[in-house]
């Protein structure tokens, strides 16, 4: 993404964990700083520390956000760590699957992502 587009910064949902996180990872490696975005959780603080421990000389920046929060609230946040950064590359990777027969998880669960 750098070299064949020039881009410096990208930001990716869903990066403490699996798919989001690799993304993140890769995009490191080719020299691009990073805004991590998922929810408050444990993991995504070990994920921030590991990412940056493997790329010391790049920027991993941290945003707490609940996507699912039909409010919105969660955009200032998101707009406070990206504030003048160029960030050419978003990664909307942020996501959840139910498993399970559709009656067996609550109605809200199915509206918000909320586990059950
Ligand atoms: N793995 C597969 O085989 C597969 C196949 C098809 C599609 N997908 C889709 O690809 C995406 C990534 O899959 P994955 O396997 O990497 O899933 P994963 O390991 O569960 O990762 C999901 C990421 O999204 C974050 N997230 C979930 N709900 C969120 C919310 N409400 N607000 C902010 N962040 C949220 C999670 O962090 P927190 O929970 O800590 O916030 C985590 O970082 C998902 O959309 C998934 O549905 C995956």
């Amino acid at each position: 993404m750098r070299k064949k587009y020039g881009a410096s910064w990208a930001l990716v949902t869903g990066s403490s964990s699996g798919i989001g996180k690799e993304l993140a990872r890769t995009l490191l490696g080719q020299g691009l700083d990073v805004i991590l975005v998922a929810r408050k959780e444990p993991l995504f603080d070990a994920a921030r520390r590991e990412l940056a421990a493997q790329f010391p000389r790049r920027s991993v920046v941290q945003v707490e956000a609940n996507l699912s929060d039909a409010s919105g609230a969660w955009m200032a946040a998101i707009e406070a760590a990206v504030g003048e950064k160029d960030v050419q590359v978003v990664f909307l990777n942020a996501g959840f699957i139910l498993t399970g027969m559709f009656e067996q998880n609550a109605v809200q669960a199915h509206l918000s992502g909320v586990s059950a």
